[in-house]
């Protein structure tokens, strides 16, 4: 899967651009604050319907202007889609994909998928769980079919049950048996996922990290109950905190060495270095064992890493044979080979070269 053309419109300070990608490897060059990140953000939104640098799609609407608006065309084989996006100030995020408005963003993740290393990475180790269930959902949607519907179905069933709580009005048992149900599902198709997953991620951190880091799966709630048991022991306490404090809503990815918890072991650098190795190992995994070659975004990508990680880095990029969009500043960024396509970006305007 690649992104052939992207035309966007009042994204950040671009007012409006076009540009031809080669399915090979492209280079987006210039200054501090041209744009470059920004260009990334619009491809990212394609295939995500957010952005991987705010929560908030409204702050990607130039200021000034009251909507953005991304268009895009992915290629994969015969296969091709016409994606597109629009925020509005107030009016939140709509999604075609060949011009159907979708039911939900997963449409565009299924049509273009795309995954980003950028310089904020280490945030994954370093933040809430919310970033790394994120993580691990987007590589489960790719493999379980069905995970997309129970995890909707799940967070309506959660709403309901939060509100009952929030007003003390209604039953909560009535909730928990949707719960426990969709609940169930999807816990256990996070943790074949991950399961899965643990060679490449043994592979890709010992040799990015030179360390055996042991990745565990968290399903949210004790792990010698079930579902239902659990929900019922948390009630009392869930009625004081006015909130459902146990379920697969709050999973997480337990990163360890020597049994510690990487954040507090490892240096920045390094924490940066496990993050990635996270990212890289979900893109192995589903090259090797789906066929599926998400497009890769590399903002900045020789920001913070030595000479030699940064080496063994690019290798393993090289020979997932995937699309690349990478940011720099100099015009002469040949780390990952000669650029099959550059762009100039200069105060919001981009030029192909
Ligand atoms: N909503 C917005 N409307 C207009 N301009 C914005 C908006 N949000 C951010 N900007 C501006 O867009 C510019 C480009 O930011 P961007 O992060 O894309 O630059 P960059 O080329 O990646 O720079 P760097 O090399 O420093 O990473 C910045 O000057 C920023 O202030
Ligand atoms: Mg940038």
């Amino acid at each position: 899967m690649a992104l052939a053309e992207l035309s966007l419109r009042d994204l950040r300070c671009i007012e409006s651009a076009e540009l031809k990608f080669q399915p090979g490897s492209n280079l987006i060059h210039g200054a501090n604050g041209a744009g470059k990140t920004s260009l990334l953000e619009a491809i990212f939104l394609l295939g995500r319907g957010r952005s991987f640098r705010t929560r908030l799609n409204e702050r990607l609407i130039r200021h000034g202007q009251s909507q953005l608006r991304v268009v895009g065309h992915s290629t994969a084989a015969v296969l091709q889609h016409t994606l597109g996006v629009e925020v509005s100030r107030g009016g939140g995020t709509r999604a075609r994909v060949d011009a159907q408005n979708v039911r939900s963003l997963v449409d565009l993740a299924t049509c273009f998928p795309v995954q980003v290393l950028d310089p904020d990475a280490h945030r994954l180790i370093e933040d809430s769980s919310t970033r790394r269930r994120r993580w691990l959902d987007w590589l489960v949607f790719h493999v379980e079919p069905g995970f997309t519907t129970s995890w909707s179905r799940y967070n309506r069933a959660l709403q309901q049950r939060n509100a009952v709580l929030r007003t003390g009005q209604g039953e909560l048992e009535i909730w928990d048996a949707e719960l426990v149900k969709d609940g169930q599902r999807i816990s256990e198709a996070r943790g074949r996922a991950l399961a899965a997953l643990q060679p490449y991620w043994a592979d890709v951190s010992q040799s990015l990290l030179d360390q055996d880091l042991v990745l565990s799966f968290q399903q949210g709630w004790d792990r010698d109950a079930s579902l239902a048991e659990a929900l019922n022991a948390a009630a009392p306490r869930d009625r004081l905190r006015r909130t459902t404090t146990v379920g697969p809503h709050r999973a997480d990815i337990g990163i360890r060495i020597h049994g510690k918890p990487v954040r507090q072991v490892l240096s920045r650098g390094q924490q940066k270095l496990a993050a990635v190795a996270l990212t890289l190992c979900q893109l192995e995994f589903l090259k090797q064992e789906h066929g599926i070659r998400p497009s890769l975004l590399l903002d900045d990508p020789s920001a913070e890493l030595d000479r030699d990680r940064l080496d063994r880095l690019i290798a393993r990029i090289k020979a997932l044979e995937t699309q690349l969009i990478i940011t720099a500043l100099d015009r002469d960024f040949d780390l990952f080979g000669t650029p099959d396509a550059v762009f100039h970006v200069e105060q919001g305007r981009v030029a192909a070269l």
